[in-house]
Formats: structure tokens, C-alpha cells, sequence
């Protein structure tokens, strides 16, 4: 493949992908690779431009994480970023210490001369420092390009070996002019011409995605959620009927999305793949019944899964490949393993000791949501489906609070397609990142013409969030809530009360278990 590239070298910064995916806004490639690969691996790749990630070591540490000096002989722009930036300071004769006063949070960096790196970029900026080392003096070659009141070397150059350094995060939003720095590194200084769109990526993994498989059998466990969705449709557009898409209908999916699915994925559908639609809603409602623990009703629910999908795997027999729809953002999630347990997420991540196959494809890797959907869009899929909100993998099992049964489970149902149709007729889906109704475990009474009720109430949750770490309850018109109320005591049978959660995360969570 012969596309304009920057890499990103992983020294194991939080900020890795990041950094990847504000390049990739600048219309070029790019992708993240561990700081330990060879300088031949690299020359392979033949990068127009390399970054050197922040990471938490100290550069002059033995043990630190390094990378061959070579690389700065290669001739191809550096810019290296936080321990980047210490990192090239250290090996290329400057000196790196412990600094006197350690810097987190935004901090005013002056620009000090005129640099390529900084071009339109104001002379005091805001930027975002998070260190406690720095550099006390640039390499020889290298001129110092912006200070702040506790860092004197707050970035450097060395224009003519094209050697760039910053001790801030220029890649963080709060770093206000970060976007146009990196757009005059991979511009201005890397020579890039920004031709990359997502349509290029789709191709050029359907392409990789179709060599690397060859004559191979693929198997994949479709959800229908916009990850699994959109590697499915790359793999069949890559293999054809090679692939066999697993859909397991757990009895816990919104109203209609079996058949949603079905529709797109199945032998109507657009797609020449082989699709099995395993209907175990009975399965899952035996294994639920009597349970009321959150934890073990997660627990149970996924573990089924695993059970329903091993089935449908063996009759199929050995694969060669097994697609997983992981994004980026699960692999920081599944990274973050010493974290407290709040919620065991389930998703496919069990699959593997399963099923008998050879090799994982996981063509989103990469990618974070927005872009899933961007690539979705490139590929044609419905509109509904790539620009679905989250949902979760134990599906309504944790919107129906307490005891999950097929009459709980269509109450939730009903009760949310309406709140979701008339979100949806106010026009405000676009702005509410989440929304959904959840079955309370609570019956009260009631009067419905002349009659006692005694009903369960169905609560409404709403939130905008941009991570789904915290997030605030969503500010939904007073009339559109009444309207949803009054359609759901009238149309759904069971429900007789309508309450609005007004919890933001934390000290709640999105989802009530
Ligand atoms: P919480 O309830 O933890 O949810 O605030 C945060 C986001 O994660 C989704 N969620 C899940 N997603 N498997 C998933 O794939 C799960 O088990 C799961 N539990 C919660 C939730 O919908 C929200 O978007």
C-alpha cells in the first residue's frame, strides 16, 4: 500500500491514538506502533513523518522505554511529544531532569521565534503540560521555540534534521492552537498533501482484509450494534460468502431490532453472506428467571451468550479467522484492568477460548466511534444503523430492574420504542447522546378510567455525555416528556406511572444495573 503515512511511535502515553486520530483529521493515514519496532520495519513503511508519544518513565532511566537513534538519521520529520520530546532530547546529547516545579493542566507557553511547527499560531497560547521531568537543555542543533514560566524548554527545534519537540500535548483539546500544530507538522514540515478520506481506509482494509484471508473460512457474532455491524460489512465485502455472520436474539433487544437486523444481514439483504439468526429468547429468559442481582444477571447473560454462539460454532466446524468489532475504545477500557469493577461489560471479548479458529481480524481497531460510523456511511449501510446510540450487550436484561421476564421485557419495549419515536419527531436524537426507558421493579397504584391499577412505572433517562464517563441528564422540553408519558400509560399495558430521571454520572450511572 502506497498511501502518504505518519506513524505514531507508543511509548506509552495515554494519549496515543489520539494523537493518531487528530492526523488522520488532517486528512493523512495514520497509525500507532510500538517504539520498539526496527528502523527496517519503519524504512518499510516509508513514513512521511514520525511522533514520539508521551509515556509516564523518566528518558535518562535505564529501563525506560527507547528507540534506535537511527531513526533520527532516517531523514524523515520528527516531532516528538511530552516523553517524545525528552526522550529525543536525552538521546541526542541534551539533558533531561527531574524539574524543580512539575507542571499539570493548562499552562500560557510563549513562542519564542519563528518556527514552522508554530506558523499562525498565536505568540502566548494556551497548552496542556502534564510533567514532572524536562528538558534543562536542548541537543546541540536545536534552538528552543516556546517557554512557559516553570519550563524553559517547552519546545525545540532542529529545522534542518527536521527534528520537532514539545514538552506539552499539542493533540489534547485544551490545547487551544494543538490542531493547527500538528496540521503544520504533517503540512508543513512532513510534505504531506492530506488526500486521505475514510472511503480510502474501507478500501485499503478491504483490500488487506481479502489478501490476508485468501480462500480462509471467517466467522463473526453480529449484534447489529454500529461496531459489529460495520466489521461485517467490511469482511463481506472482502469474502463474500466466505464469512457466516452469528446473530443471537437474546430476548433482550430493543423492539423490532431482531428483525432490523435481519433485514440488512439476511438473505433479503444486501449483503451475499451467510447469515444465521439463532432465536434463544426462551433460553435466556429460563436462565434469568427468579434472578434480581445486576452483577449475576450480567454474568448469566453473558456467559449464555457464550454458550448460544459455541453451539452455532460448531456446527459450522473450524474457522480460520474470527472477526471481533473492537474499537479503539475498548481497548482502552479492556486495558484499564487494575480499574474497580463497576459494571462487568459484556461484549464478545469471551469469544476466542470458544471457538476453534487460527487468527482475530479486528478491521475497527483503530478507530474511535465517530469515525466507525463515518466508515459505516462510506459503506453504504442504513442510516439507522450506523448512527445508533450505545447499547449495552446485556441489552434490556439491565433496563428491566430486578426480575427479567418476556412480559417485563415487552413492556420496556413498547414503553421505549414511543419515548424513542417521539424524541426522535422533536428533533432532538441528534443532540441527546443517550436515551432510552428502563422498567422500575416498583408498582404503585393507579386509577385508569374508573378502574384501580396497580402498575409498574416505567422510568425515561436522557443524558449528554461526550465519553460516557460522566455524564449530565439531558435537558428534555417539558412537553415532549408529557407527551411520552401519556402515550405510554395509554398504549402499554402494565404501566400506569411515567418518572424522568434526573441523576447525572456520577453519582449515577447511565444504565440503572
Ligand atoms: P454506565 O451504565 O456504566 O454506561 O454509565 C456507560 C455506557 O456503557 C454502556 N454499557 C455497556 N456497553 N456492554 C456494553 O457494550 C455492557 O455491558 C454495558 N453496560 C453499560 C451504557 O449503555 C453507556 O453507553
Amino acid at each position: 500500500m502506497n498511501q502518504e503515512k505518519v506513524i505514531v511511535l507508543d511509548f506509552g502515553g495515554q494519549y496515543n491514538q489520539l494523537i493518531a486520530r487528530r492526523v488522520r483529521e488532517c486528512n493523512v493515514y495514520c497509525e500507532v506502533h510500538p517504539h520498539y519496532i526496527s528502523v527496517e520495519e519503519i524504512r518499510k513503511m516509508n513514513p512521511k513523518g514520525i511522533i514520539f508519544t508521551g509515556g509516564p518513565n523518566s528518558a535518562y532511566l535505564e529501563d525506560s522505554p527507547t528507540c534506535s537513534k537511527e531513526i533520527f538519521e532516517m531523514g524523515i520529520p520528527i516531532l516528538g511529544i511530552c516523553y517524545g520530546s525528552q526522550l529525543m532530547a536525552h538521546l541526542l546529547g541534551g539533558s533531561v531532569k527531574t524539574a524543580p516545579i512539575s507542571e499539570y493542566g493548562k499552562a500560557e507557553v510563549t513562542i519564542e521565534s519563528e518556527s514552522e511547527l508554530f506558523a499562525a499560531v498565536s505568540k502566548n497560547t494556551v497548552c496542556w503540560m502534564s510533567h514532572t521531568d524536562y528538558i534543562e537543555t536542548p541537543p546541540q542543533g536545536f534552538h528552543i521555540i516556546g517557554h512557559t514560566s516553570a519550563c524553559p524548554v517547552a519546545a525545540m527545534e532542529c529545522p534542518k534534521r527536521g527534528l520537532y519537540a514539545t514538552q506539552f500535548h499539542p493533540e489534547v483539546m485544551h490545547t487551544a492552537e494543538g490542531q493547527k500544530m500538528l496540521s503544520n507538522f504533517v503540512y508543513r514540515i512532513c510534505g504531506c498533501k492530506g488526500d486521505w478520506q475514510m472511503d480510502s481506509f474501507v478500501e485499503n482494509t478491504i483490500e488487506s482484509i481479502s489478501e490476508k484471508v485468501g480462500s480462509g473460512k471467517v466467522l463473526c457474532a453480529l449484534s447489529g450494534g454500529v461496531d459489529s455491524s460495520v466489521a461485517a460489512v467490511i469482511l463481506a465485502k472482502a469474502v463474500g460468502k466466505q464469512l457466516t455472520c452469528v446473530f443471537v436474539d437474546h430476548g433482550l433487544l430493543r423492539k423490532n431490532e431482531g428483525n432490523e437486523v435481519e433485514a440488512v444481514f439476511g438473505p433479503n439483504g444486501p449483503y451475499n453472506l451467510n447469515f444465521i439468526r439463532v432465536n434463544a429468547q426462551e433460553r435466556f429468559y429460563q436462565k434469568l428467571s427468579g434472578v434480581t442481582e445486576p452483577e449475576e444477571k450480567r454474568k448469566i447473560i453473558g456467559e449464555e451468550f457464550i454458550r448460544v454462539f459455541e453451539e452455532e460454532a460448531k456446527k459450522i466446524g473450524a474457522v480460520d479467522f474470527l472477526v471481533q468489532g473492537t474499537i479503539y475504545p475498548d481497548v482502552i477500557e479492556s486495558g484499564l484492568g487494575k480499574s474497580a469493577t463497576i459494571k462487568s461489560h459484556h461484549n464478545v471479548g469471551g469469544l476466542p477460548d470458544y471457538v476453534d479458529f487460527k487468527e482475530i481480524i479486528e478491521p475497527l481497531r483503530l478507530l474511535f466511534k465517530d469515525e466507525v460510523r463515518q466508515a459505516g456511511r462510506e459503506l453504504g449501510i442504513p442510516e439507522y444503523l450506523v448512527s445508533r446510540q450505545p447499547f449495552p450487550g446485556p441489552g434490556l436484561g439491565i433496563r428491566v430492574i430486578g426480575e427479567v421476564t418476556a412480559e417485563k421485557v415487552k413492556m420496556v419495549q413498547d414503553a421505549d420504542a414511543i419515548y424513542r419515536e417521539e424524541i426522535a419527531n422533536a428533533g432532538l436524537d441528534k443532540t441527546v447522546s443517550q436515551y432510552f426507558a428502563a422498567l422500575t421493579n416498583m408498582r404503585s397504584v393507579g386509577v385508569m378510567g374508573d378502574e384501580r391499577t396497580y402498575d409498574y412505572a416505567v422510568a425515561l433517562r436522557a443524558v449528554t455525555t461526550t465519553d460516557f464517563m460522566t455524564a449530565e441528564c439531558a435537558d428534555i422540553p417539558f412537553e415532549v416528556l408529557q407527551k411520552v408519558m401519556n402515550r405510554i400509560v395509554n398504549e402499554v399495558k402494565g404501566i400506569n406511572r411515567v418518572v424522568y430521571d434526573l441523576s447525572s454520572k456520577p453519582p449515577g450511572t447511565i444504565e440503572f444495573e
